[in-house]
This record gives structure tokens, C-alpha cells and sequence, in this order.
């Protein structure tokens, strides 16, 4: 049989359908990838062109289903434990403190996402680097959100067990004192897994956004990247409101607010910049 191919219909129509409902951008140089990584999926379904497969999406009983499953084929989920060390020594060394500070004479609950975890390095990293401070021993409850659209790096995310390659670069002691050595990888220790809970939540999607409230910090990290300016203002919008005031939000680190939100106030910490809601 042959290969199917893109055409520019099909692919300007599965273009605009990603963005809208995810953000996500293909541009029209990176047509060749999606052509890459949505020939699987027409396999699956059985179907024999890109028109088909749209039609599919748009009006067959099986579309959100088949949407859950395209999904997964179109994100990138690179990501590692202690990704970013400056950023991370940032967040303990300038932010934690700052937040600890406002929260003296108040409850003693800090509350952290980390939206667009991929398969959940990113969260467990925080609450290694939380618990290492001695926050829950100070008393403090400590509440963790790890969140993403793909149901599968959040399945991966849940089990908590990784292999050598995610934990490169996270350091001896945090290796030695969270992880324990089993058969299939590295297993997060279950006062870390304690600590964080992961939930499916698309990031451009407000009814789910707007249930997210009273953050003191959110990591948005490495996910910008896949959205244009106006998908990135909405988003950064949609998390403005998850924060508390005074709440700091931690974007990649090759990611930048600049031009799109003067929301925050940018703050120079350990030669990152992170943005606090002022
Ligand atoms: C490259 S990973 C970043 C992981 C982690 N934050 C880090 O920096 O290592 C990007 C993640 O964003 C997720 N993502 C992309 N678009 C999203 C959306 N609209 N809503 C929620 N998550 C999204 C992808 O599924 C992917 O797992």
C-alpha cells in the first residue's frame, strides 16, 4: 500500500485543530514531523489518507478518544531529574525562603505545581528539594501538583520508578537519601511520592485552569516553547490567577515573560530570572 501523505489542506486543518485545542504550534516547515508522528495513529484507526483521519477527528463518535491518543503522539516530554541546577538552587536559595517568610504568622501550607510535568521528574525533584530543606519537619504540609495533557507520561509519573538516564544528573546525596535500588530502576521513595499528586490538566483549556487556585509557586517549565505569543499570553494569563500574591512562577530556562506578560516583576536569583506576582 502506499504511504500516506500530508497534503496542505489536511495539514492546515490539523494544524489549526492542535493549536485550538492545545496551543501547540506546527509551523508550516515542521509539516514533515507531523506527517512523522501522526502515520501511526491512521494505522491504528485503519484509515488510508490525513483527510480521513481529520474527518475522524472532527465528526466520528471515537474523536475525543482518538484526540487522547494524538495527543500523546504530538507532545515532547524530554525532562530529567534536577533539570537545570541554577534554576533549581534559584528556587532554594531566593524563593523558598521568600515564600517561608510570608507564610511566618500564617498557615504553614505550601502548595506547588509544576504544570507540564511529563513523566514527573520535574515535581519529584521539587519535593526532594523541599523535604532536604526540612520543611515538612518544621511542621509545614507541603502539597505538590504535578500536571499534563498526556495520560501516559502521567501513568509513568505515578508509578514513580525510573531508569539510569533520568536521574543523570541528580546528585549522590539526593540519589542515596530518595531512591531506593530496585529491579526495574530507580524507585522514589514513598515519603517523596507522599508529597505529590498528578492530575490531567491542558494548560489552554480555562474551565480546567480555573480550578487550580492558591499556589505559592508554579514551575511552567519547558512548555512554552511548543506555543505561539497568543497561546503563551493565555497561558501565563491562566496561571497569574493560580498564584497567591506575592507567588512566584519558574519558566524554562531558555524561556522568557518578555513581550508577553508585565504582569510580574522579574527577579534576578543565582543568574536566573524568576517572576513574582506582585
Ligand atoms: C518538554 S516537557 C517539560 C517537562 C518538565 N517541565 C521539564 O522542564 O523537564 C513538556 C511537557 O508539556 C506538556 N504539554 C504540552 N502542551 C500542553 C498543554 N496544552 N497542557 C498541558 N501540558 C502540555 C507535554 O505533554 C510535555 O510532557
Amino acid at each position: 500500500m502506499e504511504k500516506p501523505r500530508l497534503s496542505k489542506e489536511a495539514f492546515l486543518g490539523l494544524r489549526d485543530l492542535i493549536y485550538e485545542r492545545w496551543g501547540i504550534c506546527f509551523q508550516e516547515n515542521k509539516a514533515y514531523l507531523l506527517e512523522d508522528r501522526l502515520k501511526k495513529r491512521l494505522e491504528k484507526r485503519g484509515l488510508s489518507s490525513f483527510d480521513e483521519y481529520l474527518y475522524f477527528l472532527r465528526y466520528d463518535p471515537l474523536r475525543e478518544k482518538e484526540l487522547r491518543d494524538l495527543v500523546e503522539s504530538i507532545t515532547t516530554n524530554e525532562t530529567s531529574f534536577f533539570r537545570d541546577m541554577n534554576q533549581l538552587e534559584a528556587f532554594r536559595k531566593g524563593v523558598l525562603p521568600e515564600v517561608m517568610k510570608r507564610k511566618e504568622n500564617g498557615q504553614r501550607h505550601l502548595r506547588i505545581w509544576s504544570a507540564g510535568c511529563s513523566t514527573g521528574e520535574e515535581p519529584y525533584t521539587i519535593a526532594m528539594i523541599v523535604h532536604d530543606e526540612g520543611l515538612p519537619a518544621k511542621g509545614y504540609r507541603v502539597d505538590i501538583l504535578g500536571t499534563d495533557v498526556s495520560e501516559r507520561v502521567l501513568d509513568v509519573a505515578r508509578r514513580g520508578i525510573y531508569g539510569e538516564y533520568a536521574v543523570r544528573n541528580a546528585p549522590d546525596r539526593y540519589l542515596k537519601r530518595y531512591f531506593t535500588m530496585e529491579q526495574e530502576g530507580y524507585m522514589v521513595k514513598e515519603e517523596i511520592k507522599r508529597m505529590v499528586r498528578f492530575q490531567n490538566i491542558n494548560l489552554v483549556d480555562h474551565s480546567q485552569m480555573k480550578r487550580v487556585r492558591g499556589m505559592d509557586v508554579i514551575f511552567c517549565r519547558n512548555v512554552l516553547i511548543y506555543f505561539d505569543d497568543e497561546a503563551k499570553r493565555r497561558v501565563v494569563g491562566y496561571l497569574y490567577d493560580s498564584l497567591v500574591d506575592g507567588g512566584f512562577l519558574i519558566v524554562g530556562f531558555s524561556e522568557s515573560l518578555f513581550n508577553i506578560t508585565r504582569a510580574f516583576k522579574p527577579i534576578g536569583i543565582n543568574r536566573c530570572i524568576v517572576y513574582q506576582k506582585v
